[in-house]
């Protein structure tokens, strides 16, 4: 049984607190049961204020050391550009609390997208062995374009017809920056245990709207949990 939660916040410093506490307890709840836990992160600058309260309200609630971090998607820069999704997170969270560095599984977004993209979908393989057919990441967090995006697979794009490669290329995104992308593709980002979506801002209410209605053309409506999938937005973003 799958459950789908909404939750609204006033604006985005409760958002950011509010999801900073389920992302502390859902990899606390994984630890207490499977003795580690795997955590997807999304890049994009809602996410940067939960990743900021973690390091700080939430530095000794977690068992750091348990937990493996992956990443949705990057852009295809180096890891110290600005435009990188491993630096946001990094500076954010990774370098504040004490996570090993052999469990932060970066995409190489230095290299050529399509050689990136398959040496994720190997290094993810090895991690999940002989999981094809079992749950993937204890909680995948994404944000959301108001096109409908989710980590980098567009609407329309070949990327969201993927059945078997876990990492692909996206030479053109949709959306700034328009530098080449690695994306995460629904086989494996349907396999999360718990999925929470995080979207904050009047830009992304018509998307919102659309999405929480199945729209089935949105990259959002097609990821779910295998458990359950939270919602957290804030009153802008919110359907009215
Ligand atoms: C990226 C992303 C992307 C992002 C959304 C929302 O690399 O840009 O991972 O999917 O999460 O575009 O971005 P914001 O949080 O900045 O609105």
């Amino acid at each position: 049984m799958s459950y789908i939660f909404n939750l609204v916040y006033h604006d985005a410093a409760e958002l950011g607190t509010a999801a900073a506490s389920y992302i502390a307890t859902t990899l606390g709840d994984a630890i207490e049961v499977r003795g580690a836990a795997s955590w997807c992160v999304a890049g994009g600058s809602t996410p940067r204020m939960a990743y900021e309260t973690l390091a700080t309200a939430h530095a000794d609630d977690v068992e750091w050391g348990r937990v493996s971090i992956w990443f949705g998607d990057e852009r295809c820069v180096a890891p110290d550009d600005d435009r990188s999704n491993f630096r946001m997170v990094d500076r954010a969270l990774l370098t504040r609390v004490p996570i090993a560095l052999p469990d932060v599984h970066r995409i190489a977004g230095e290299l050529d997208v399509g050689a990136a993209a398959r040496a994720y979908d190997a290094e993810l393989r090895s991690f999940f062995t002989g999981a094809e057919l079992e749950p993937s990441f204890d909680l995948l967090l994404l944000g959301v374009g108001s096109d409908g995006h989710v980590a980098s697979l567009f609407p329309g794009r070949a990327s969201l017809n993927e059945t078997s490669q876990w990492a692909v290329a996206e030479p053109e995104p949709g959306t700034e920056p328009r530098v080449p992308r690695v994306t995460l593709t629904p086989p494996i980002l349907r396999r999360a245990r718990k999925v929470l979506f995080l979207v904050s801002g009047t830009g992304k209410r018509k998307v919102t709207h659309q999405v929480l209605l199945e729209d089935a053309a949105l990259p959002a409506s097609a990821i779910r949990g295998l458990e359950q999938t939270l919602w957290i937005m804030d009153e802008d973003a919110a359907p009215t």
